[in-house]
């Protein structure tokens, strides 16, 4: 076989067989194939696309590139829960305690931040003392032993999607859903996914910016799930504002917290409603999506999903005292308040602007090499369809220095659009695709 005539059949429209892929794949893992020939392939894909068995084959390619991690120690059914990324997504740390206190095990491996969009395992090390790096055997045996457990990724998982995904990032090949859709599948099968509700974001603070888009990423992994056998539900969500009022790692812990306590904002409810009742019913718990929401309304309101993240954090080291006590989370040294200029309705809110000032105040990093500082960030107090007056707060800031201050007030002020008619309900959840 010859790179070249694969690249050809593929700039010339036509479907490549499952060796042609995993010849590519393999050969360019192992160093054996240069980057120009899988430059011009990528490109290839992204004008003449690829149907579903190429893209199921592709991502199998990519997860056998290299460990596998097998969760099979793990008893009973588990299902995973994957965003495509988005702002103030303080999701993770509610989801995962309330489905596992309704009876779904929870093996949950997450990443850290980067740019506007923050990570889980960030997050949680705002807890005095939570462990991320758990080891697969302990990992394996808190999930036994408590049904959840959340740590970062250990290993070097789908070696091939990394390397294919720097090179599209510098050959504007990032934006072909089939190679979106097999970069993301191809980690979580690594990761030994076998039950996946993806949250697939769109707007101004995701990846995907329209409904169309987002949608075409939302079916094409759904495919790959059919094909590879790993039951997949995608569920579209609007990320057209922060969601939640927090941004920023203690603030979206506190966030999460008062969530579990049932004082959390509405937004913030629905979705891991939504999204938890498409894990109940992956598992099996239940047969439908009203027996879904109330066994998760149960939990809620017992406090068993409180009480689950207060094991949870036992579990990982963590003082679990800051469910009692939220001061024990790290604090910003100031507040300052950004007050709304006119009167008016919020129409909407660049979440990708404040997911950006965030950053710029500590929250988040420029490059993967980058401190963060867990106190600060942002809340934003008013949302899409509220009306304000002049000098009603739009937002508070929690800061630690004031470097570039005026640039990030400046930043949150015009991530809120202010119109003079009440918008259009924002929608929440757009649409599920099973
Ligand atoms: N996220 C991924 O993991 N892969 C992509 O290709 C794009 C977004
Ligand atoms: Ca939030």
């Amino acid at each position: 076989m010859r790179a070249y005539d694969i690249i050809l059949k593929k700039r010339n429209g036509k479907e490549l067989s499952t060796d042609e892929i995993e010849f590519l794949i393999k050969e360019y893992t192992a160093g054996r194939l240069p980057d120009y020939q899988l430059a011009v392939w990528t490109m290839a894909v992204f004008f003449q696309g690829m149907n579903r068995r190429e893209t199921a084959d592709l991502t199998m390619a990519m997860a056998d590139s290299g460990e596998r991690i097998d969760l099979s120690p793990i008893n009973g059914v588990k299902v995973d829960k994957h965003s495509t990324g988005g702002v103030g997504d303080t999701t993770t740390l509610v989801l995962a305690p309330l489905v596992a206190a309704a009876g779904v095990s929870v093996a949950k491996m997450s990443g850290r931040g980067l740019g506007h969009t923050g990570g889980t395992i960030d997050k949680l090390e705002a807890i005095p003392g939570f462990d991320t790096s758990l080891s697969l055997e302990k990992f394996i045996n808190n999930v036994n032993r408590l049904q959840v457990a959340v740590a970062g990724q250990t290993k070097n998982l789908a070696p091939a999607d990394k390397k294919l995904y720097s090179l599209r990032d510098v050959t504007a090949t990032v934006d072909s859903i089939p190679l979106i859709a097999s970069s993301i599948m191809s980690k979580k099968i690594a990761a030994g996914s076998e039950n996946i509700v993806l949250d697939v974001k769109v707007g101004s603070g995701a990846f995907m910016k329209t409904y169309e888009e987002a949608k075409k990423l939302a079916e094409s992994m759904v495919e790959i799930g059919k094909e590879v056998d790993c039951q997949t539900v995608a569920v579209i969500s609007n990320m057209d504002q922060p969601l939640g009022q927090a941004v920023g790692n203690a603030l979206e812990v506190r966030e999460a917290v008062k969530t579990l306590r049932g004082e959390g904002p509405e937004d913030l409810i629905e979705l891991c409603f939504t999204l938890g009742t498409q894990m109940l019913k992956l598992a099996g718990i239940v047969q439908t999506e009203a027996e879904g929401r109330k066994r998760l309304e149960e939990v809620l309101n017992s406090r068993a999903a409180l009480e689950k993240f207060k094991e949870l954090i036992s579990a990982q080291g963590g003082n679990p005292k800051v469910i009692d006590d939220l001061s024990l989370l790290p604090t910003a040294k100031k507040k300052i308040e950004i007050k709304a200029q006119k009167k008016g309705y919020i129409e909407r809110i660049d979440a990708e602007e404040v997911g950006l000032a965030a950053m710029m105040l500590g929250a988040g990093r420029e490059t993967k090499e980058d401190d963060i500082d867990l106190a600060v960030g942002v809340t934003v107090k008013s949302k899409v369809g509220d009306k304000v007056n002049p000098e009603d707060t739009l937002a508070t800031l929690y800061i630690n220095d004031d470097n570039n201050l005026k640039d990030i007030k400046n930043r949150i002020q015009q991530a809120y659009t202010i119109i003079d008619k009440e918008s259009e309900n924002n929608k929440l959840i757009y649409e599920i695709i099973e």
